[in-house]
């Protein structure tokens, strides 16, 4: 099941998170996310998204991404699938939940940054139809990022 975001996911979230990524997003960007039910208004005609995938009642994982309806534009922040569930098309069902809303929203294009290394995440983005369309130098503190994009 994939639901907006609930401050009573905020633990689960934190540890998922904290699992995930060498440098974790700060629990006080999650709290604000949760607080408003994972959809919060940036700015004239911008927003920000968090979706929660669950089975059997608990989190295991999650996506980030910020809308801009007057450029038709999407950013995914975040995806992070719990290591345990990883492998079992979790991410791609997340994945394509998100991209069916966007394509709702008649947002046109999707883009995210990834690490150059990370395989797994590069693998899922490239299968659902993402297109490596830059390298930004440096992105990451240690490594380069790959900019992914897709029309939708
Ligand atoms: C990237 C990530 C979200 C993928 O989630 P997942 O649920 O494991 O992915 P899925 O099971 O849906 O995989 C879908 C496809 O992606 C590709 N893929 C996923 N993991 C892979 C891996 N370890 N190696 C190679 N390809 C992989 C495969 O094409 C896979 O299809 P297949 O299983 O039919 O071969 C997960 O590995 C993760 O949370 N990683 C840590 C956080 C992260 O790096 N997030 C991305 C930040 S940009």
């Amino acid at each position: 099941m994939i639901r907006k975001v609930q401050l009573e996911d905020l633990e689960e979230v934190m540890k998922i998170e904290r699992q995930s990524f060498p440098v974790a997003w700060e629990y006080s960007i999650f709290l604000n996310i949760c607080l408003q039910s994972g959809h919060i208004v940036t700015g004239k005609s911008k927003s920000l998204s968090m979706d929660v995938i669950e089975e059997n009642d608990i989190v295991v994982g999650y996506a980030v991404w910020e809308l801009d309806i007057c450029k038709a534009e999407c950013h995914i922040l975040n995806l992070v699938i719990q290591k345990d569930e990883r492998r079992k098309g979790k991410g791609r069902m997340l994945l394509l939940h998100i991209v069916d809303n966007l394509k709702t929203n008649r947002i046109r294009t999707c883009r995210l940054e990834v690490r150059e290394s990370n395989i797994a995440a590069r693998s899922l983005y490239e299968a659902i139809g993402f297109v490596a369309s830059g390298k930004i130098s440096g992105y990451y503190f240690d490594e380069n990022a790959i900019v992914y994009t897709m029309r939708l």
